[in-house]
């Protein structure tokens, strides 16, 4: 986390005096398992991680919001009452602006005054730094309203990228950040949304993420591509099971699906869920081992059936694979470059982020970067 007296120096460079303030806390996410299922009304099994954004915010009596990105050293303003584009530059802003959109049109008041962000998440890279934002500056602007609201906070985020900002996002990366629980994953059922924990606790083992620091393009038409492959697949199924969403069809009625590659797609989702449930098993039962298979299964999917995964992600994948200290590792997010996590002997981190970091350098002509991170709550004021 991004320390508050950093913020205060930077506040005070940018604004003059600093004497009370508000801060703030948002984490981004990594998802355990359960890829592509949200918006196919299945089960995910993310968690809040302790990498996110920081803020101070001090509050004024006027209807004008200045918010300064350290991370993009831009200064973002808007009049509350008109919400006009003003200055936007990056998206960043744009995230902004439409989290004040929705709030308007649900007409939850919002407050005007001075705001410093900034983040140890690195920016879209899979770790959902957009749904940390979202969920910050809604938290920000109505404390009292979102945190009794959880599920409204992680709706309206959503609702701000979809309507706003027009990426056709499912909801897991919102509802994690808005109902985060420090040690535990979150076992979430995206059509009901309804939510158990689950103790992340790895025993002898040490969650790793890995950042490919390949660069995500076209990653949100790939995104829609594959959603709108999967409601045809849909289609296809409804005419032998009367199935809403696809992740509740059964494996055999994949099987009436003509088209290959819609074949391929509804394969990963019906088998992705299947893991999803066994994972939360595994995780419960305290049997890293297995939870680590699923890991790999579930990444072998997604590259070959869903066909997200890419060169940049598979290479990371593949030298995980070979240390023998790693049981379990996939990626993370939607793909198409971004992050991988990785199950790894806690002894051996090292060694391991060694290794695979030199391969994938000699491999890809790129450096990956290794985080350790661990499962922190929700969106939350700072004391
Ligand atoms: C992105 C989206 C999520 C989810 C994942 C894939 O992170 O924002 O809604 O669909 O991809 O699991």
């Amino acid at each position: 986390m991004i320390s508050i007296e950093c913020l205060k120096v930077i506040y005070q460079r940018q604004f003059g005096d600093l004497e009370d303030f508000e801060a703030y806390f948002s984490p981004g996410r990594v998802n355990l398992i359960g890829e592509h299922l949200d918006y196919n009304g299945g089960h995910v099994l993310p968690f809040a991680i302790d990498l996110g954004i920081t803020a101070i915010f001090v509050p004024h009596s006027t209807n004008v919001l200045h918010v300064f990105s350290e991370d993009f050293n831009e200064m973002f303003q808007v009049n509350l009452d008109l919400l006009n584009h003003g200055n936007i530059i990056s998206n960043w802003a744009s995230f902004v602006l439409a989290c004040l959109k929705i709030m308007k049109s649900r007409r939850i008041p919002m407050r005007g005054g001075n705001i410093v962000i900034q983040s140890d998440l690195p920016i879209a890279s899979g770790l959902s730094s957009s749904a940390a934002i979202e969920c910050l500056i809604l938290y920000m602007m109505a404390p009292e309203v979102y945190d009794r609201d959880r599920l409204s906070l992680a709706i309206d985020a959503q609702r701000a990228e979809v309507e706003e900002v027009g990426v056709k996002c499912g909801i897991m990366d919102q509802y994690a950040i808005a109902f985060g629980k420090e040690n535990c994953a979150i076992l979430l059922n995206c059509l009901q949304l309804k939510h158990e924990y689950v103790p992340l606790d790895l025993k002898d083992y040490q969650l790793v993420v890995m950042n490919t620091n390949f660069p995500r393009n076209l990653i949100d038409s790939k995104y829609n591509e594959r959603k709108s492959e999967c409601e045809r697949a849909l289609q296809e199924i409804q005419s032998l099971e009367p199935v809403s969403h696809l992740a509740q069809a059964h494996v055999i009625s994949v099987g009436v699906i003509e088209d290959d590659l819609l074949y391929y797609r509804a394969k990963h989702v019906v088998t992705e869920e299947q893991r999803v449930l066994a994972a939360f098993d595994a995780l419960n039962l305290g049997r890293i081992d297995y939870l680590g298979n699923l890991l790999w299964q579930s990444h072998q999917s997604l590259d070959e059936d869903y066909e997200v995964a890419g060169d940049a992600l598979n290479c990371l994948i593949h030298y995980a694979h070979k240390f023998r200290g790693c049981i379990g590792a996939r990626m993370t997010g939607a793909g198409f470059g971004g992050c991988a996590i990785a199950i790894v002997d806690k002894s051996l981190v090292n060694r391991f982020c060694t290794y695979v970091g030199r391969k994938y350098e000699t491999d890809q002509n790129r450096k990956a970067d290794f985080y350790l991170v661990k499962p922190v709550d929700g969106v939350s004021r700072i004391k």
